[in-house]
């Protein structure tokens, strides 16, 4: 319910922006102004990743579940740092998709066909990625606004080694209990990828955490936690969040 609540919010906002204001408005501020708050998380791990593998390769991003596109049309500003990568979008509704076609458009008229390409597919999980060849050996994947099931139903073993140029995968589910969340890194890190990141956000009473995996050599078991994003900010609220979930278990534990 809240999940779709926040969505219509989002959306409303998203069509109030381009409904009050002229293109050339819409391009002087920021194209942040289009994320809710816990996919600026998302979008900054995305572009970190990129921007730190670039020397390696260049890179493609896919957004997996991009609903209406709204990351992958920050990402494609022209003010954002990595214009000009190409930027994959694959929800499994088409009628998701036809919003975010309809976003794409804009930003293509606002950016005077500046930005960066952006293609959109419709299908189950990574499966679009087959039928369609990408061109880079260095895919950045993003998954937000899902479950921790969905994810791994999404990320198999036969889709990572079939898909071998996927090195990293950013991450914010929806359920962010600590057991769910070790349900997620349990299996990344069966499949040998390591978080290189954590964020925490806090925001309307949720907790959110958008978790960077690297492809590596090493199948050792991470916790969350470990490779938390150094600031004072993240560290307050990643203790919040312990706090919180040893004073809920505590709760549980007295009921049973
Ligand atoms: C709640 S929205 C999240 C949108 C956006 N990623 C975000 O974080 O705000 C979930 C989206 O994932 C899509 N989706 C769910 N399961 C999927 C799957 N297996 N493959 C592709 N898209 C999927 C849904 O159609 C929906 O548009």
């Amino acid at each position: 319910m809240r999940l779709v609540s926040t969505t219509m919010i989002v959306a409303l906002s998203t069509c109030r922006l381009f409904a009050f204001n002229t293109p050339r408005q819409i391009a002087r501020r920021s194209s942040s102004k289009l994320l809710p708050p816990r996919l600026v998380d998302v979008a900054n791990s995305v572009i970190r990743v990129a921007e730190t593998t670039a020397s390696f390769s260049p890179p493609t991003i896919v957004d997996i579940g991009c609903d209406h596109c709204l990351l992958v049309g920050h990402l494609s500003f022209p003010s954002n740092p990595l214009l000009s990568t190409p930027l994959v979008a694959i929800d499994s509704s088409p009628s998701a998709l036809s919003g975010g076609r309809d976003l794409m458009d804009k930003i293509k008229i606002i950016s005077e066909g500046k930005n960066s390409p952006v293609e959109l597919m419709c299908g189950d999980g990574l499966s679009p990625l087959f039928h369609n060849e990408i061109s880079s050996s260095n895919i950045v994947l993003s998954i937000s606004g899902m479950g921790v099931s969905t994810m791994k139903k999404i990320l198999t073993e036969g889709a990572l080694q079939r898909l071998s140029a996927i090195h990293n995968i950013v991450l914010q589910p929806t359920n962010t209990k600590p057991r769910n969340m070790q349900l997620i890194y349990d299996h990344l890190t069966s499949l040998k990828f390591r978080p290189r990141d954590e964020r925490f956000f806090y925001d309307d009473r949720r907790f959110y955490i958008t978790t960077t995996f690297q492809k590596t050599d090493n199948d050792e078991p991470a916790v969350l936690g470990s490779f938390l994003y150094d600031t004072e900010r993240t560290r307050q609220i990643y203790e919040k969040y312990t706090k919180f979930h040893e004073e809920w278990s505590r709760k549980i534990k007295e009921k049973i």
